[in-house]
């Protein structure tokens, strides 16, 4: 049995190149507010932890899966816009605006973080899960949760198209170029288990670094596994170029396999400055001689960490 998962992965790959035969589940976490409560709060309590100031403009989130919740998060705590780009439209307004309903029920009951047994794998992981008074003042709260911004989030949640519409909220997907943000407008750009799928991180992390204003963040928070590829946590490191590509098939996204030192590389060659690094470190289950050649190389530390969050800061003006 256990010999059946390389064919049946492959035949995964086949059935995606065969329009019409490939089914659409759903990225499995934005579509639960508390959720993506937990996520918001995780990245901001983050960036208040590592000594950096997060602006109250414009928040850009790659990949945001099956609900705009954490960009509508944002804006209930006082981002001023959200921009979500996304190389599937898994978002429609019907879960967007029950997403937005419940979410505005947590901040208005201050809720702390949703972590432990409801979340007890969500990254990044936090000590302090109570909500963050501290950055989320209540002053601030009072504007941002105050009813005419509500009813005009929700106006604007209802009417989510796709595209270059104007507002405080913005849906692209698939997004083809970096032209849908101007450069230099956003004071936070968040991804939260997507940068693993990016083939090309020097061109993608020179164009979250564009968009930044001076000051601006990245906040990224990274999953580094196989997410079940493969019988261990690092088996996807075992395969060859070949097989892999036969199990990538035709889907519009897939992991790319970069391990952390890349990850960390492509941010620094896009000139941000790398404020902080937690790597949750597991053992490697891959004997070396499994590796596949182009991993071969790769240093212990690569081979032993499963997930990251790094935070990146553009220098300030
Ligand atoms: C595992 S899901 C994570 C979704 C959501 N952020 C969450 O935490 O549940 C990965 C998401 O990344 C998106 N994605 C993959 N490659 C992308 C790319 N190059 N640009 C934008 N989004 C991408 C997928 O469409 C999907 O929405």
């Amino acid at each position: 049995m256990k010999r059946l998962l390389v064919p049946r992965l492959v035949y995964g790959g086949l059935k995606s190149l065969v329009p019409g035969l490939s089914s659409h589940t759903g990225t499995g976490g934005t579509d639960r507010a508390a959720y993506c409560y937990s996520v918001w709060l995780r990245h901001v309590r983050m960036i208040q932890d590592s000594g950096c100031t997060l602006g109250r403009g414009r928040v850009v989130e790659v990949g945001p899966g099956d609900s705009l919740g954490v960009g509508l998060a944002a804006l209930l705590s006082g981002a001023d816009d959200y921009v979500a780009l996304d190389a599937v439209a898994h978002a429609e307004v019907t879960r967007n605006l029950a997403v937005f309903d419940e979410l505005l029920e947590l901040f208005r009951g201050r809720e702390p973080v949703p972590g432990g047994a409801s979340f007890p794998n969500l990254k990044p992981e936090i000590q302090d899960l109570t909500f963050p008074s501290e950055l989320l003042t209540e002053e601030g709260l009072q504007d941002s949760l105050g009813p005419e911004r509500v009813a005009a989030l929700r106006a604007a949640v209802s009417g989510l198209r796709l595209g270059r519409q104007r507002g405080p909220l913005r849906y692209v997907a698939p997004w083809m170029d970096g032209g849908f943000v101007e450069a230099g407008s956003a004071d936070l750009v968040l991804t939260q288990a997507v940068m693993q799928y990016i083939e090309d991180l020097d061109e993608a992390c020179a164009l979250l670094a564009r968009w930044l204003r001076p000051g601006g963040l990245v906040s990224h928070q990274i999953d580094l596994t196989s997410h079940d590829l493969a019988r261990t946590w690092d088996g996807h490191w075992g395969y060859s170029r070949a097989t892999w590509a036969l199990i990538k098939g035709a889907r519009p996204f897939f992991l790319s396999r970069h391990p952390l030192s890349r990850h960390l590389e492509a941010i620094r060659r896009s000139g941000l400055d790398i404020v902080r690094v937690l790597p949750v470190a597991c053992p490697s289950k891959l004997p070396v001689r499994r590796l596949a050649h182009r991993f071969k190389s790769m240093t212990e530390e690569d081979r032993t960490t499963r997930a990251v969050y790094v935070l990146a800061r553009k220098t300030p003006a």
